[in-house]
Order: C-alpha cells, then sequence, then structure tokens
C-alpha cells in the first residue's frame, strides 16, 4: 500500500498533536480493515515525508501502536500491523436511541423528603470551602467521628433540643440506617440473632435495615401516641432492644406521654432492654412544644439516641449521629472502632464549620416557617372535608390523612401517579396489623403551588374517578 493510501489526514490547527492524531486515525484503519495484518507500513522516514511532519511524530504514533499491540517492529525489515483481521474489534453498531416518553412531571408527596436544601446558601458553601481548605488529610477519619463535629453535634442538641450531651458521647454515622446497623452488628456479639422490637405501624426502612444486619424484627400494635408501657408486658421472649418514635411516632404522629416513657424505662431498665429513640424530625414542631427526649429523663435503662440530618439538610448527605451512653455506649464505640466504617472527613470538617457558624440553626428556622405555611396550606385545602381525617399535624413535615370507607388509599395513590401526583399508602408503614385506610403525605419538598395543585387533584380523584370499595 502507498503512502498516500493511507486513510491519514493531519490538522495543524487542531488542538490535538499531531502524534495524537496520526495514531488515531491509523488505530482507525486497523480496526477497519483498511489496513491489515501482515501489511508493511512505511518507514517513519517517509511517512513523515509525505505528511510533511517531522520524523518524530510519526516515530511517536508507530511507538504509542507498537505499545497497544496494533503494531509491531521489525527491526531493519520495518514496522508491520500485528492486528489479525479476526480479532479485530467488531464494528461498532450504534445502539438504537431509546425511545423517549414523554416524561410526565411527578409532584412528589413520600414523606421524608425535606424542603429546600442548603446547598445553594452561601454559608453552606463557605463551610465547604473552609473544609477543602484544611491541611492535607492523609488518614482515615476518626473512627466516631471528628471531634470537631462530636462538639458541634453536642452544641446543637443543647439548643435545638435541651439536652446536655457530651461531645464524647456521640458517634456521627452515615445517618439512622448505617446507626442501625451498627447497633444490631454491637448486639451480635452478645447474641448471634438478637431481637428488636418495633413499632407496628413504624419505619418500613428500619424494619428492612434490622432483618438484613441480622436481627429477629418483633412488632408490637402501637397507637397514635407510640406503645403503651402495659402491653410490654406481655412481650415474650424479652426483646434485647426496642426501637420507638416517642417524640412523633411514625408516621402517625402522636407522642408518647412522659408517664409512659417512664414505664417503659422501669421496664427496660429490669429486663436490660436497650432503648433507640429515633428522633428523627424534632426539630420541626408546629404547635406543641417537644417534651424532653427519653434519653435525657432519670433511669437505670441504657437508651440510644438516633439523630440524622436527612430532614434538617438532606438525606443526600448521609450523616447523622448517636448519643450513647454505659456499657452499650462503650460496646457500640469498640464496634464502630473495629468496622473501620468512619463518615467522610471532608463532609464532617463542612458540617462543623456549618453548624459552628450557625448556618443549621439559620437554616432550620427558614425551613420551619416553610413548613409551618404549607401545613396550613394542607389544612386550608383538607381540614373542612368532613369525610377526610387529618391526623399527625403536631410537628415534622407529613400528615396523615384518613380516607372514607368507600375510597380505598391503594387505589387512590395508583390513580393519582397516572395524574401526576405521588402519594403513599398508609398500608406501607404497617406490618402485621391490619392497615388503617389512608394516605402519609409529605409536604416538605413540594412548592407551594405544586402542594396546592397536588391536593386538588387528590380530592378531586376522592369525590370522582377513584374506584370505590365494595
Ligand atoms: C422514622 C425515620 N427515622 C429516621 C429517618 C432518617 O433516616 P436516614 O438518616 O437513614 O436518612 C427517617 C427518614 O425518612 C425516618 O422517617
Amino acid at each position: 500500500m502507498a503512502v498516500t493510501e493511507l486513510p491519514v489526514t493531519l490538522d495543524r490547527n487542531s488542538a490535538t498533536p499531531l502524534a495524537t492524531q496520526l495514531a488515531t486515525q491509523l488505530r482507525r484503519a486497523i480496526l477497519e480493515g483498511t489496513v491489515e495484518a501482515p501489511h508493511h507500513l512505511p518507514s517513519s522516514r517517509r511517512l513523515a515525508a509525505e505528511l510533511g511532519v517531522s520524523r518524530g511524530v510519526v516515530v511517536r504514533a508507530y511507538e504509542q501502536l507498537t505499545g497497544e499491540g496494533y503494531l509491531e517492529g521489525h527491526g531493519a525489515g520495518g514496522t508491520r500491523v500485528a492486528v489479525r483481521a479476526d480479532v479485530r474489534a467488531p464494528a461498532r453498531t450504534v445502539p438504537p436511541r431509546p425511545r423517549e416518553e414523554p416524561s410526565r412531571p411527578v409532584i412528589d408527596l413520600t414523606p421524608g423528603r425535606p424542603s429546600d436544601t442548603p446547598f445553594a446558601d452561601r454559608s453552606w458553601r463557605t463551610a465547604w470551602r473552609a473544609a477543602l481548605a484544611e491541611p492535607g488529610h492523609v488518614d482515615l477519619p476518626p473512627a466516631l467521628g471528628t471531634t470537631r463535629l462530636r462538639a458541634a453535634i453536642a452544641g446543637h442538641l443543647a439548643t435545638a433540643r435541651g439536652l446536655a450531651v457530651d461531645a464524647e458521647d456521640v458517634i456521627v454515622t452515615a445517618g439512622t440506617s448505617d446507626a442501625l446497623q451498627l447497633i444490631v452488628t454491637a448486639l451480635r456479639t452478645r447474641s448471634p440473632a438478637p431481637r428488636v422490637l418495633v413499632e407496628d405501624p413504624g419505619y418500613p426502612t428500619a424494619r428492612r435495615v434490622l432483618a438484613t444486619a441480622g436481627a429477629r424484627v418483633q412488632t408490637l400494635p402501637v397507637s397514635p401516641d407510640g406503645l403503651r408501657a402495659t402491653q410490654l408486658t406481655t412481650v415474650a421472649p424479652v426483646p434485647d432492644a426496642v426501637l420507638i418514635t416517642p417524640s412523633h411516632q411514625y408516621p402517625l404522629g402522636g407522642r408518647m406521654p412522659v408517664q409512659e416513657r417512664l414505664a417503659l424505662l422501669e421496664w427496660a431498665a429490669e429486663h436490660r432492654v436497650l432503648v433507640l429513640e429515633d428522633d428523627y424530625d424534632s426539630e420541626f414542631r408546629h404547635r406543641r412544644m417537644p417534651l424532653p427526649a427519653t434519653a435525657s429523663l432519670p433511669s437505670q435503662a441504657e437508651v440510644v439516641l438516633l439523630g440524622s440530618f436527612s430532614k434538617t439538610l438532606s438525606p443526600w448527605l448521609r450523616c447523622g449521629y448517636l448519643v450513647v451512653r454505659g456499657a452499650s455506649g462503650q460496646l457500640l464505640k469498640e464496634t464502630r472502632t473495629n468496622l473501620v466504617t468512619p463518615v467522610c472527613g471532608v463532609l464532617q470538617s463542612a458540617l462543623a464549620h456549618y453548624i459552628d457558624d450557625g448556618g443549621l440553626a439559620r437554616h432550620t428556622a427558614r425551613a420551619r416557617r416553610a413548613y409551618a405555611h404549607r401545613r396550613a396550606l394542607l389544612l386550608d385545602r383538607l381540614a373542612n372535608r368532613p369525610d377526610l381525617e387529618l391526623n399527625a399535624l403536631e410537628g415534622g413535615l407529613h400528615a396523615v390523612v384518613r380516607l372514607p370507607a368507600p375510597v380505598d388509599a391503594e387505589d387512590l395513590a395508583a390513580v393519582a401517579l397516572t395524574h401526576g401526583v405521588r402519594i403513599v399508602p398508609l398500608a406501607l408503614y404497617y406490618a402485621h396489623q391490619p392497615p388503617e385506610n389512608g394516605l402519609v403525605i409529605g409536604y416538605g419538598a413540594p412548592s407551594d403551588l405544586q402542594l396546592t395543585h397536588a391536593l386538588d387533584t387528590i380530592l378531586q380523584l376522592i369525590d370522582t374517578r377513584v374506584p370505590h370499595r365494595g
């Protein structure tokens, strides 16, 4: 093959070096079979002269392709194509473009999605810049969390929750799910399949995570205010731990009276049951002040407080914390250390800066106002409907709506989705109890306009479109 027949055109104005252009075009020619093995390529001197480039350009391109195995050098015998036709890459076929379905925007009222994240705020960005400017860290972050973030969390709990917490008792986690895995791993050092009692209805993710981590999950039917201590005497066998949401029963929304909490603690102390208090959204109270955390009540029982930044900031962060005490605290710290699963160091630094500079407090105050406003919108749309029963509006970022008997919540959710509104039936939260007919409506993330539109759609469907039972 004459040099001039080589399919090579070099562009001197291109930013791509000439040697790279040459190598790319020769490689393509070999793969497409235009230049086949054992074809001899022209000498570097000859090809350089033909192409009007320096010899070094051709030498570099040949070396590149020899290194990749497309060419082989034979000394004075020249340079040959080394790739046989039968091992050439199959012709590249362009995959058919997936037919683009016109995607209908969905207003997502799934609970657990907070208001706008603070990610675009100046103080959030300043915090990240400060974290990134810290001198290079070349070690693993500390297993239990950085000293600064643990102290910042203790400070946050003091102001936001009135809790006196020692920074030494804080373990930084990647959120509640991570915390639950850690707890089960720690409990398994004492018993191979620890029993964990959970509320029914309750947080389905917690049930799943506990079981996947190796716990035996027992459920206890609870009222909207959580479990009653008298029920505990009937629980057999006695569990190793009990997971509760006393500040805001998830999802029904009540709060566990102090008397019940004290009785629960007494039972836990007597039977050496570890109390796991999931304090997932206490920052957002709309009417009444939150009760003090169960972890702060006087008791011999061991209580672990589980906190998360998923609702105060965003689930995207994957960051939360545990507040631990006593022998269980020691066990959890040892287990965390042995697992070597610290939370990302840069994230911890940025979050510590953000909390220390007051960014978290400002963001929470802003979010609280937004939620209060959206809660008012929800009441405005739904409270005057005698057929609907509204609950769980004391705090947080979701509400529970019980539906009139003939409307089936699951059918309603399915039909609502075809009308561009995603809602979650209450049934999803029940493990064994017969579920109530209702919806859990998250109002954290949608805008006022989206929320109003979504609620109007739901009401219209209840009135006209949804198949009624029976
Ligand atoms: C009851 C409950 N606990 C905890 C969390 C936070 O979980 P994580 O920190 O794993 O995001 C949520 C989030 O939706 C929740 O609903």
